[in-house]
Order: C-alpha cells, then sequence, then structure tokens
C-alpha cells in the first residue's frame, strides 16, 4: 500500500542504532519505520556480534513512494541533487511560475535580520535566503551558506561571488551540525527538511545553536487546500516530470520532487514536530493555499 502523507505510522518505533537500543514505542519520529519485531529483540540479545547489522540493516525510511535503508535514502537524495544543480534555480522558476521568490521573500520579512546578526541557512543550495540574509546581516554580520551537496554548494558560492558577496560556506548534515550551542539569531532552511532523514534530530540540531530568543524558519513544500488538490496532482505528476526531461533531462528527480511533497508532514504535524523539538511559539503561515508553508518557532 503506498504510504500516505504525514502518515506517522512510521515513527511507532523501535528505532534501532548500535549505540542507542530502541526509543521509546509512540515517540515522534515522522519518516522512520518500524520494520524490526520485538522477537528480534532475544535473537540480538543472544547473538551480540550479529545484533547490530541485524538492526541497520533493517531500518528503513521513505524515499518519495519507495521504502529504502536510511543509508540508500541519503545517497539517492545526494544523486538528486548533483543532477538538478545546475539547472536548478532556472527550474524553481519555471516550476512554480517565480512564486518561490515570493515565498521566500515572505521568509525574508519574517526573518527580521538585522544588522550584526549571525544567521545559519541550513541546505541552502543556490543560496537564495543565504544571499538576502548576509545582505540584512552587513559586515558586522555573520551568514553561513551551508548544504550537505557540494554541487549545489558550488552553484551558490559562485552566484554570490558574481553579487560581490564572500560568505563562509560549509558542507554539512542538518543532522549533525558543526557549530556550538546557542550560536545564532537565526537558523533557516529553505526546502531542505522534507529531503532529511531523521527530520526529528535536525529540528533538535536547528534548536541546540540557536541563542535564547532566537528564531528557526523553515519553508517547505505543504498540503495544499482541497479545492487545489486535483490540478495540484496532475500538475506534480504529470507536468513537473516533463518539464524536468524538458529543461534538466532528469524526469525522475522531478517525479522524486511530486512524490517526497506527498510525504512530508503536513502542516500542523509539523508544527507538532517543532514543539517536540522544544521550540516556543511554534506557528505558521500557508502560502499559495497550502503549496508552500513558512513554518516560525523561538527558543526561548
Ligand atoms: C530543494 S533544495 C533547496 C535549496 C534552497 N534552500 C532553496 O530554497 O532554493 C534542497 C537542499 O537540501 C539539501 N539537503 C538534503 N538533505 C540535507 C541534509 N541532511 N543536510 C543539509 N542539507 C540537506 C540538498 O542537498 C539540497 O541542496
Amino acid at each position: 500500500m503506498r504510504p500516505r502523507p504525514g502518515d506517522r505510522s512510521a515513527g511507532h518505533a523501535w528505532r534501532f542504532s548500535c549505540s542507542r537500543p530502541s526509543a521509546p514505542a509512540g515517540a515522534r519520529s515522522p519518516g522512520r519505520t518500524a520494520t524490526v519485531l520485538p522477537d528480534t529483540r532475544l535473537y540480538n540479545e543472544r547473538h551480540p556480534h550479529f545484533s547490530c547489522i541485524s538492526r541497520i540493516a533493517m531500518t528503513q525510511t521513505h524515499f518519495g513512494f519507495q521504502q529504502v535503508p536510511e543509508e540508500q535514502k541519503v545517497k539517492k537524495v545526494a544523486e538528486v541533487f548533483h543532477s538538478v544543480a545546475a539547472k536548478y534555480d532556472v527550474m524553481n522558476d519555471l516550476m512554480s511560475a517565480g512564486l518561490h521568490r515570493l515565498w521566500k521573500a515572505f521568509t525574508i520579512s519574517q526573518a527580521a535580520i538585522r544588522p550584526g546578526f549571525k544567521v545559519l541557512d541550513i541546505a541552502a543550495g543556490t543560496g537564495d535566503l543565504t544571499k538576502a540574509f548576509a545582505k540584512r546581516a552587513g559586515p558586522s554580520g555573520e551568514v553561513w551558506h551551508t548544504d550537505i551537496n557540494e554541487s549545489m554548494l558550488r552553484v551558490g558560492r559562485d552566484r554570490m561571488i558574481n553579487h560581490g558577496l564572500v560568505l563562509p560556506t560549509l558542507i554539512c548534515d542538518a543532522e549533525k551540525l558543526p557549530f556550538p550551542d546557542n550560536y545564532f539569531d537565526r537558523v533557516s532552511v529553505a526546502f531542505g527538511l522534507r529531503n532529511m532523514t531523521h527530520k526529528d534530530q535536525a529540528l533538535a540540531e536547528m534548536r541546540r545553536v540557536l541563542k535564547p530568543g532566537g528564531k528557526l524558519l523553515v519553508l517547505e513544500f505543504s498540503k495544499v487546500a482541497a479545492p487545489l488538490q486535483k490540478p495540484y496532482d496532475i500538475y506534480s505528476f504529470k507536468v513537473l516530470p516533463w518539464l524536468g526531461q524538458k529543461i534538466a533531462n532528469d524526469a525522475e528527480s522531478y517525479r522524486y520532487l511530486a512524490e517526497s511533497i506527498r510525504m512530508h508532514p503536513d502542516q500542523e504535524t509539523l508544527k507538532g514536530m517543532m514543539q517536540d523539538a522544544g521550540l516556543d511559539r511554534v506557528d505558521y503561515f500557508n502560502l499559495t493555499g497550502g503549496v508552500a508553508a513558512l513554518h516560525v518557532g523561538v527558543k526561548l
């Protein structure tokens, strides 16, 4: 059966790793699937040499509508963004008819960056938000352009240099941020959270690096209002892969985009996840009938 968007059964979880055997059943952990039966623990106790292997091998997650081992998802997401990096910006404009610029402009206004701010842009890719934040934070500010994918970062870094901006650009995984606690005034992630394997861990990391009083901004595709559902589905599953093939010679990556949007937690679910990660005053704004949503939370 095809998993449904916002399906939280994935998190009813036996969460396995070698260091941490399990998380409490019912813990919120969308994106992770429970495939290991409790009996396996008995086997693992008797055969400790094999236990880690069996646990890791069976931890599944989703990549679009497919179920894949977690490690494979990371590789597949990397392939998508290596493949689309060169055409990413032109495809963004075409696919959204320029709407992504309005959604980002709204995000920038909500970020209310002031001169001297320290800002971390996660999954920053080609750097639309980073560039705008850097202009507002000014020379006394510190704005980091970060992403897990080198191809995306290279395109972004070159664009910024062309605009006269030289910023710290860093390859890093949002799930393991290489920054100290309580460091940033603002943390942002635009259209990146959807691709992360352990969204709960990434959100906890984003909160950790925020200063008390700092704000997290999560811009992401979301659940559209009911009247838009049908035309949006036709557009996503027919037009997007066709455009991807024509412009970027890659229909598959844009099929993944459509599927990953359907698998991403809806507005209320993501709000709950941000609250679970310890963020306060969490709220969201629907943009273009819920095609995208901006979630904002504060670390108190
Ligand atoms: C759709 S692009 C968004 C780029 C940019 N923020 C924008 O709004 O145009 C998604 C980005 O998320 C990045 N990404 C995926 N998983 C990540 C992770 N675990 N940590 C950091 N970045 C990640 C991808 O490499 C990709 O560049």
